[in-house]
């Protein structure tokens, strides 16, 4: 009962349930006090959460883990706590910490993770508890994201490694972390066995966050051969991947491919996917092009933004349009209605400056 208004986010059913089982003095069982301490926590009184808590006469590890988790997720800086206070309280009790609190420890504020060396610490913690990794994928690819976080991409690969097989998770977790080390290289290792493995399906945020890896390593046909992937796997409608598609063949300068995905009928093109191409026309100094994209934009009933109007004024810009800039500046002033922020004045001063109109 108390679980459902916690999902509809349905405060006042929940009080109304909570006051009913405390009229007729009914004993709060461990399911029926979790129920009612999720439902707090998720309606944002974390405070009614705690005082429950608090009211219990016997707590079990379940209800450890509401708490842990509704304080990540309440950021309440006065309930200064931190991990070990944590599982010290739960020790006290006799409990023993279980994955679920683990993986709600990690998400506890990211900096602190950080300032107290929360790495460490919980590396130990894993391996006092016996807390084996085995087959805990979600558990692992929330580890090798944290120390990657911390710089420490290498301990994420020993925990990648001490887990057997992994899912895509994991291993998208590592890729990314080897791509935000800079180890390119290795990155793109794991993404060749990736996909000769048959039990790890690739899904569209691991072509996603490979392809800065693919494209630096082996560029333009790096790119393809995630490009047909996708294809393959019939991912080219995502938005977000034909995105970054474009934006990373606009990087490579094939400008052709990128027009290719941003043509493709099927996917819905959002400003991001029309800046994008806007602003790889204008970085290779094709500023009709540019323009032309732009236009077709604002025909097929799409709005310009500050994202797209800087993009296509700067293209005017570096091609030396400076007409068409003004018109496009002027038009955008008066019927867009968007207001002429710095970013865009700059972009004008800029066009001028560079056509020796400012003289
Ligand atoms: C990459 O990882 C290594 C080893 O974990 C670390 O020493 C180095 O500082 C990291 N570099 C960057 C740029 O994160
Ligand atoms: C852009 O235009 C298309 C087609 O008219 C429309 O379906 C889509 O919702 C528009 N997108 C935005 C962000 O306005």
């Amino acid at each position: 009962m108390s679980k459902v208004c916690g999902e509809v986010g349905d405060l006042n059913s929940g009080k109304l349930i909570h006051g009913k089982i405390f009229k007729i003095g009914f004993v709060l069982d461990f399911i029926v006090a979790i129920s009612l301490m999720s439902m707090y926590s998720k309606c944002g009184e974390f405070g009614e959460c705690l005082k429950l808590f608090d009211e219990m006469p016997e707590r079990n590890v379940g209800a450890w883990n509401v708490i842990i988790s509704g304080y990540a997720d309440s950021g309440d800086l006065n309930f200064d706590k931190d991990m070990s206070d944590f599982v010290k309280d739960m020790q006290i009790e006799g409990l023993k910490p279980d994955v679920i609190t683990v993986s709600s420890l990690l998400s506890l504020r990211d900096g602190d993770m950080v300032k107290r060396n929360y790495g460490r610490e919980l590396r130990g913690f894993i391996v006092r508890n016996e807390l084996a990794l085995g087959s805990e994928f979600h558990l692992g690819s929330c580890l090798i994201d944290m120390y990657s976080r911390c710089n420490k991409v290498d301990v994420g690969r020993r925990v990648f490694d001490s887990m057997k097989g992994g899912n895509v998770y994991t291993w998208t977790a590592m890729i990314n972390g080897y791509v935000k080390n800079g180890s390119l290289e290795e990155g793109l290792v794991l993404f060749q066995e990736i996909q000769v493995r048959d039990e790890v399906e690739l899904n569209k945020a691991s072509l996603v966050s490979v392809l800065p890896a693919c494209s630096a390593v082996s560029g333009l046909i790096g790119v393809k051969q995630i490009h047909g992937n996708a294809i393959k796997k019939e991912f080219n409608d995502d938005v977000s991947l034909c995105n970054a598609l474009i934006g990373i063949y606009s990087k490579c300068g094939s400008l052709d491919h990128a027009k290719q995905v941003c043509e493709h009928g099927s996917f819905h093109r959002d400003p991001i996917s029309w800046s994008s191409m806007i602003s790889g026309y204008g970085l290779q100094g094709k500023g009709e092009e540019a323009i032309f994209v732009y236009n077709k934009m604002l025909h097929l009933g799409n709005k310009s933004d500050m994202i797209t109007i800087v993009g296509v004024l700067s293209a005017c810009g570096r091609s030396g349009l400076v007409y068409e800039g003004l018109r496009i500046y002027k038009s955008t002033i008066t019927e867009c209605r968007i207001k002429a922020t710095v970013e865009i004045c700059a972009c004008v001063v800029n066009m001028l400056g560079r056509s020796g109109q400012l003289g």
